[in-house]
């Protein structure tokens, strides 16, 4: 860790399999270094306080708002963002199964799923209900969602 003497501090954050360097100050969120330091954009900035999931990425294989969490609790944590999903079984599915609509929201349910299938692959329907109330979508039907959910839980099953 290297302060530049001013209030920011040099780290290192360990994002999609990679070590990479950040200046960040005490109080910068995971979402804000994440968009500005590493141009990682898939992560969304909506409400910012916790409700939509917009933000959503992996910490530690854990679904978490990346609007709370602050970067410098996340060093030597692997983080996983969107882009390392990009062309991967579970995003065609949710283009498949018209999961879609805007978008806006969908990294974070794919995110979500992502985590779900690792810590849940025989999940039901009420765990799915559970598993994705982080999340908000204010375009597509939810039923879409939970479909995609369903249909990538199945694949993982049965590869
Ligand atoms: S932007 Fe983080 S939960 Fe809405
Ligand atoms: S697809 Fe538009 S907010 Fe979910």
């Amino acid at each position: 860790m290297i302060s530049n003497g001013s209030s920011k501090t040099v780290v290192k954050l360990n994002v999609n399999g990679e070590n990479r360097d950040v200046m960040i100050r005490s109080a910068d969120t995971l979402l804000h270094t994440l968009r500005e330091q590493l141009g990682l954009t898939g992560a969304k900035r909506a409400c910012e306080n916790g409700d939509c999931g917009a933000c959503t990425v992996l910490i530690n294989g854990e679904p978490m708002h990346s609007c709370l969490s602050l970067a410098i609790e996340t060093i030597d944590q692997p983080i996983t963002t969107i882009e390392s999903l990009m062309g991967s079984p579970i995003q065609r599915i949710f283009v498949e199964k018209w999961a879609i609509q805007c978008g806006f929201c969908t990294p974070g349910f794919i995110l979500n799923c992502h985590a779900l299938a690792n810590k849940h692959p025989n999940a039901d329907d009420d765990v799915i209900e559970e598993w994705m109330q982080s999340n908000l979508c204010r375009c597509t039907g939810y039923q879409e969602i939970k479909d995609a959910v369903k249909a990538s839980l199945q694949a993982g099953n049965q590869a």
